[in-house]
């Protein structure tokens, strides 16, 4: 292995273990590589397609309902500030609880009420998801 390569590899390796012992930039990293594909990176959305997620009044106080959503998918008609979405998400199975609530905290803090949620309370919102959001 070449000096620059084992350099390239070391840098990974540290730049891995920082995101791992800060949880908002894990929120981060895994909110770009698993939402922002259709969310947009800002949060934006995507026309009457995907609805935004950077809108602080929606989202306000609803963390159990961005949880829900990750875990078991969105389907059905969404009226979000006057703006009608009947599209389909996915479920994000491969996403563990602590996971969940970093990406949360990454939305919320950036975009939203600031409110900081803890792990608990989100293993309790993931127990309590109903099925499909859209479909409760
Ligand atoms: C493949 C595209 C896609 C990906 C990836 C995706 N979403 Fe969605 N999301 C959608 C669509 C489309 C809807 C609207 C579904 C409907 O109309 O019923 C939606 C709806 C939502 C909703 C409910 C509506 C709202 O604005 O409150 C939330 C919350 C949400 N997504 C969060 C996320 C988060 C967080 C991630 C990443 C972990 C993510 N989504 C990844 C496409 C996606």
């Amino acid at each position: 292995m070449t000096v620059a390569l084992r350099l390239v590899s070391l840098s990974f390796f540290l730049f891995l273990f920082a995101c791992q012992s800060n949880p908002y930039q894990q929120g981060e990293i895994l909110y770009v590589n698993f939402c922002s594909n259709c969310h947009m990176t800002d949060g934006s959305g995507l026309q009457n397609l995907i609805p935004p997620l950077n809108n602080s009044d929606y989202l306000k106080n609803k963390n159990n309902v961005i949880a829900c959503a990750i875990r078991n998918g969105v389907s059905g008609e969404l009226n979000i500030d006057g703006k009608v979405f009947n599209n389909e998400m996915e479920a994000i199975p491969v996403l563990n609880n602590i996971e969940i609530t970093n990406i949360i905290n990454y939305i919320q803090y950036t975009w939203g009420d600031g409110t900081y949620a803890q792990n608990p309370e989100i293993k309790k919102a993931l127990e309590g998801c109903a099925g499909r959001y859209g479909t409760y």
